[in-house]
């Protein structure tokens, strides 16, 4: 295998750990149960095309993207499954997207009634949102529905494939919002005069809320990762998931400061005494970003903090004791009996660790583990 990057800052996506979580998780859902693997967003950040083959690989049936670009791009490079966008598409683009099999989310009867004039010969799936209190996308109003309905079956070039909703705290102990919009959405359902043959509500939180609440097909993102939803439920998830994703660096400078001497922009950090630091080619160009200030890495198997501010493309440690120039940094991943999870970082920042992983930026290369080696390396600049 080529190494095709020049720079000691890395991202490893472990797709056996992607597919193991996806035989996990699979194994707890009602048989036929079909899974959609959502790669939206470079795949959380771990890169569209390996993501979606492997998880295609260990069972799942169909892709799901947030706009048709990710789902064309999906296309392009070969994958012939279905794909939905869950998020809107423009109703000139219904031809397009009918072309290439792919499926758009519906919320209104006059999209649909303007997409028609874009449909010339090939027939396009939609699956219709229903708002059940996201208060995002989705028919709000039932009256809405079935005017959709009554359009679309009238007509040979749309199908109405699925309907769906999506929860807004399925990842909260408390049911009881869930519970609510679950019924509404059993409401809505009634009002179709034919079911649509696929109805999805669940995302990674949302599929093990109760028995019924998976109906048949599911959307996994960020389960599917090795990511559990939240804290607060990590215990009512089926299986241990393994996190897919560990990023590295490398020290590419060690020093020694003098007591007093400062650190990086505006020289907000002072050596207590003399002190080892090194530097770290990463910063928040990368994703790495200045909140990070203050937050600790493994240097080897020794914790290390970020001293003074994150630059654009690199920031500063301090080591416990003089390291080798080219020791191996842990930014995230396990090392010995330490660990540093997505998890903690967006704890650190103050966010979720979804929006930690889609923040690492297509400049640090990716290298994929497949049955337990490096089987390709991916070069965002090659
Ligand atoms: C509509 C929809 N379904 C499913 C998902 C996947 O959610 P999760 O990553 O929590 O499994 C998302 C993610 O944001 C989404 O927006």
């Amino acid at each position: 295998m080529k190494n095709e990057f020049h720079r000691d800052t890395w991202i490893e996506v472990d797709l056996d750990a992607i597919q193991y979580n996806i035989s996990q998780l699979a194994g707890q859902l009602k048989q036929d149960t079909v899974i959609m693997a959502v790669v939206k967003a470079n795949a959380y950040g771990h890169g569209y095309l390996e993501v979606a083959e492997a998880a295609l690989e260990a069972g799942a049936e169909w892709l799901a993207v947030a706009f048709l670009d990710e789902a064309l791009f999906l296309r392009k490079h070969g994958f012939t499954a279905p794909i939905l966008v869950l998020g809107a598409a423009r109703p000139d683009d219904a031809g397009l997207a009918a072309a290439h099999g792919i499926r758009l989310t519906v919320f209104s009867a006059d999209w649909i009634r303007s997409a028609r004039e874009f449909l010339e010969a090939d027939v396009l799936h939609i699956h219709l949102k229903i708002d059940t209190g996201m208060g995002r996308l989705g028919f709000t109003d039932q009256n809405g529905l079935a005017d959709a309905e009554a359009f679309a079956s009238d007509d040979s070039l749309i199908n109405i494939e699925g309907a769906f909703t999506h929860f807004a705290t399925a990842d909260e102990p408390d049911r009881t919002y869930a519970d609510q919009q679950h019924e509404r959405f059993l409401e809505f359902l009634d009002v179709f005069q034919q079911k649509p043959p696929m109805i999805h509500a669940s995302n990674s939180a949302g599929a093990f809320l109760r028995d019924n609440s998976a109906f048949n097909a599911v959307r996994f993102g960020i389960s599917m990762y090795g990511l559990v939803p939240s804290g607060d439920i990590r215990h009512e998830m089926p299986a241990p998931l393994k996190p897919a994703l560990s990023m590295y660096t490398k020290m590419v400078q060690v020093k020694k400061l003098k007591q007093g001497e400062k650190v990086s922009y505006g020289a907000t950090y002072t050596a207590g005494q003399d002190e080892w630091i090194a530097t770290l080619p990463i910063g928040y160009a990368d994703g790495w970003i200045r909140q990070m200030q203050g937050f600790e890495v493994l240097a080897g198997e020794h914790r290390a903090e970020i001293i003074g501010r994150v630059c654009m493309d690199q920031c500063m440690i301090r080591l416990p004791f003089e390291m080798q120039e080219g020791s191996v940094v842990t930014l995230v991943g396990e090392v010995l009996n330490d660990r540093i999870l997505l998890d903690d970082i967006a704890a650190h920042n103050g966010t979720i660790h979804y929006e930690s992983a889609c923040l690492l930026t297509a400049r640090v290369p990716r290298m994929y583990r497949k049955n337990g080696v490096i089987k390709k390396v991916f070069n965002h600049l090659n």
